[in-house]
């Protein structure tokens, strides 16, 4: 839908001090993305003429994710007077002279807004032809909002909010949800009069519903069908009730695509998660940033993803991963921990209690069991012993490995980098390995071993060992 009569005006100059954060509250993330930027997404898929964001508090930090998400939208600062009413004056003040058309205004802290919900509001505004319409909710506890105060024909007559409100006017649950279109003529004409003279101190954008009624314009507020589209965020109970509702929102909606999430209540996938039909996600899962599963992969129990690209068919259990690239047909786990730089090939497998990191590992080739991987590059079809370490680090520089397509290594080796290994050689368990080994050749460098007879009864006569020892010579006499 593209709109060209219409400016939106974001409001994200605020403190959050309900938040008791040091990170501002607009960047708390939610779904993997900060609170402003769901708001700036949607306010981009309406298509708007202009669209102005204000900032004051830590302002370079919230104009960067403004200049990153939605790069179109002009930002202004907004000065020392405090109050929503101050920031879209300054807002509008902003906008070209000869701008007639509508001001849809948006409090940057309502991350769960659509752009169907807004498309609705604007269309009711301007069929009605009214001067303001804002968004209301009927909320179980209306505490913390301004309240909606309609006359007794049900038309809306004032908002009130929480702090100057009286006992009765307390006692409605319909809210101010904070959004509202104007009418710009009328809005230009009553923002110059607000003023801070209420429990705040503030210019309350509020205020101009109540004026706007008592200069006989029309103005009207319309409930939301579904009253969390409205929820705003305040503090971290608020935050985190937003956040398990965007994700019931995005599991539902991959849900219908065709992915099977098996407990929807342990699950979390973030907003820029993709996910393909028949992909299976297993509880306790956690599929976050960028990762993309394709089909057939099945991804848990109890693991999590960060940037990772997971192949098809894959199978992924109980891991940890970052910045890793899973091959088609792969199998990572159980307990396996893939660092950034992790490159499993089609049909190879990361298994039991692996860490990997900054490794190649190809096609068909297999890290079973308890081991360390990290700057190396393996071939295909290569099978590296249980227990072998990877000692890419010196103790000032790390260095690289290069295992060869179709080696056997022996269980519980060093690889003591830099050192290649070639194409089909193996490697003898317990090997040190500190210098190359050539295509086809076998290494061992372990000492052998000598067994001195009789050892265990000299020197630990009367154990049970002594006594299991002595059993065992007597039946092979
Ligand atoms: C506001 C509304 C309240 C409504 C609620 C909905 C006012 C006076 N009150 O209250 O009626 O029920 O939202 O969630 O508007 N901001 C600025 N500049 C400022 C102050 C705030 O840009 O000087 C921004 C904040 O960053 C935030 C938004 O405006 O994104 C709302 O501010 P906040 O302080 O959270 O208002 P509420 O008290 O929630
Ligand atoms: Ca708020």
């Amino acid at each position: 839908m593209s709109d060209k009569k219409l400016a939106i005006v974001i409001l994200a100059a605020g403190q959050g001090t309900r938040m008791k954060s040091r990170l501002p509250k607009l960047l708390h993330p939610i779904a993997g993305a900060p609170m402003l930027s769901h708001v700036l997404a949607t306010a981009q898929a309406l298509d708007a003429e202009h669209v102005v964001t204000v900032v004051r508090h830590e302002r370079d930090r919230i104009a960067e994710v403004v200049q990153n998400e939605l790069p179109t939208s002009l930002i202004v600062d907004q000065d020392e007077i405090p109050g929503t009413g101050r920031a879209v004056e300054q807002a509008v003040d902003a906008l070209p002279g000869d701008f007639d058309g509508d001001v849809l205004v948006v409090n940057g802290d309502v991350p769960l807004l659509d752009a169907g919900t807004l498309s609705q509001l604007i269309g009711k505004h301007r069929s009605a032809q009214a001067a303001a319409t804002l968004l209301s909710a009927i909320l179980d506890d209306a505490t913390g909002y301004g309240r909606v105060i309609r006359e007794k024909d049900g038309s809306l007559d004032r908002i009130i909010e929480q702090k100057d409100a009286s006992a009765a006017e307390l006692s409605v649950t319909e809210i101010n949800a904070g959004v509202y279109v104007f009418t710009a003529a009328p809005l230009r004409r009553e923002l110059p009069k607000l003023t801070t003279d209420n429990a705040q101190a503030e210019k309350y954008i509020t205020d101009v519903i109540g004026a706007l009624k008592a200069s006989g314009q029309l103005i009207s507020a319309v409930p939301v069908a579904e009253p969390w589209v409205a929820e705003g965020v305040n503090d971290r109970v608020q935050l985190s009730a937003a956040a398990a509702r965007l994700n019931a929102l995005i599991i539902s909606g991959w849900q219908r695509e065709g992915v099977t999430v098996q407990d929807p209540s342990s699950t979390w996938i973030d907003i820029k998660a993709t996910l393909a039909p028949d992909v299976t996600i297993k509880p306790g899962t956690q599929i976050l940033g960028s990762t993309t599963v394709a089909s057939g992969a099945e991804v848990g129990p109890d693991t999590t993803l960060v940037d990772c690209e997971i192949g098809e068919d894959a199978v992924v259990k109980r891991t940890d991963a970052t910045l890793a690239v899973i091959g088609a047909g792969a199998s990572v786990g159980p307990f396996a921990y893939l660092r950034p730089n992790t490159v499993l090939d089609a049909r190879g497998k990361i298994g039991t209690f692996v860490e990997t990191k900054n490794s190649h590992i190809g096609a068909e080739s297999k890290v079973p069991h308890l081991s360390y991987v990290g700057d190396a590059t393996v071939g295909e079809g290569a099978n590296i012993g249980a227990g072998t370490i990877f000692a890419n680090y010196d103790g000032v520089n790390k260095h690289s490995s290069t295992i060869g397509s179709h080696v056997r290594t022996g269980s519980h080796n060093v690889f003591v980098a830099p050192i290649t290994i070639g194409d089909g050689a193996y490697t003898g368990a317990g090997t040190v390995v500190r210098k190359d080994v050539p295509a086809g050749a076998l290494a061992i460098n372990v000492a052998p071993q000598r067994n001195m007879d009789g050892w265990v009864e000299t020197n630990r006569p009367d154990t049970a060992a002594a006594h299991a020892a002595a059993a065992a010579a007597e039946t092979e006499e």
